[in-house]
């Protein structure tokens, strides 16, 4: 379940080469995506190997984990910029192949359930691309979160706010609310991987580690998902016990 890379960029190498086998092997893949600093390896990587390959894209279909409620699609930090900086634009995929939450719709209830059926009308989705927060939350289901939930608005914790703080001029500006895919379809993507890398993840990749399933950590429900792999860099595995390094 945990596998320890190198380096950042060791994992963007692997993680890409199992992305493009498998739109290989389904060109029609259905791609969970996330956003956030430790996506951008590996979307620069499977980018760089995506054109030396010539692989298609064009039949593949994407749905992103969450948005700020309150963020215009054009805001510089709202995830659909970043997605369409990182990925979308520099591999020449189109708008009409992308989700990603609304967070500027009139009627975010009805904008939750519409994006839960979209991901369910796609046939669910294929693999499932995670962060972590460093209070353990995943996509942007908070600490607390029940891993019943699908798609869903939440009011973003003091700590998440922080952590996001860095990408805003003033960390005043970083939106309260997001709207975010739930745990209950995260657990639904046939295959999941999660990524971790840096020392300011080390803290929450040992209390994943060791914790059991539990609503106040919500990645520790990977522990379930049938097919789980979990990447760490060796900066974001130096706090796992010893002998979790030996049997990795
Ligand atoms: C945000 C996103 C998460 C992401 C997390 C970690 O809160 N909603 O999906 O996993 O940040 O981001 P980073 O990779 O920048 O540490």
């Amino acid at each position: 379940m945990f596998y320890i890379f190198p380096t950042p960029q060791a994992i963007a190498e692997h993680l890409s080469g199992v992305l493009l086998q498998k739109i290989q092997s389904n060109p029609k893949s259905v791609l969970g995506l996330a956003t956030g600093s430790t996506m951008e390896p590996i979307y620069a990587a499977f980018i760089n190997q995506a054109k030396s390959s010539g692989l298609n894209l064009s039949e593949i279909t994407t749905f992103n984990l969450d948005e700020y409620i309150g963020l215009a699609p054009e805001h510089p930090q709202s995830y659909y910029h970043f997605m369409q900086t990182h990925f979308f634009r520099p591999a020449g995929i189109c708008t009409s192949q992308v989700s990603l939450p609304s967070g500027m719709c009139n009627n975010i209830e009805e904008e939750c359930l519409l994006y839960s059926q979209k991901i369910q009308n796609a046939g669910g989705l294929d693999i499932q691309l995670l962060g972590i927060g460093t209070n353990g939350h995943i996509g942007f289901n908070e600490p607390g979160t029940p891993f019943s939930s699908v798609t869903h608005v939440v009011e973003l914790s003091e700590n998440t706010r922080r952590d996001n703080g860095r990408f805003f001029e003033d960390k005043n500006q970083v939106p309260t609310k997001a709207i975010t895919m739930g745990i209950k379809e995260i657990m639904s993507a046939k295959e999941v991987v999660l990524v971790a890398t840096g020392s300011h993840k080390a803290e929450v990749m040992a209390h994943l580690y060791t914790t059991g399933i539990d609503e106040q950590m919500p990645a520790s429900i990977l522990k379930e998902h049938r097919q789980i792999k979990i990447f760490i860099d060796e900066a974001a595995a130096s706090l796992l016990p010893m002998e979790a390094k030996l049997a990795i």
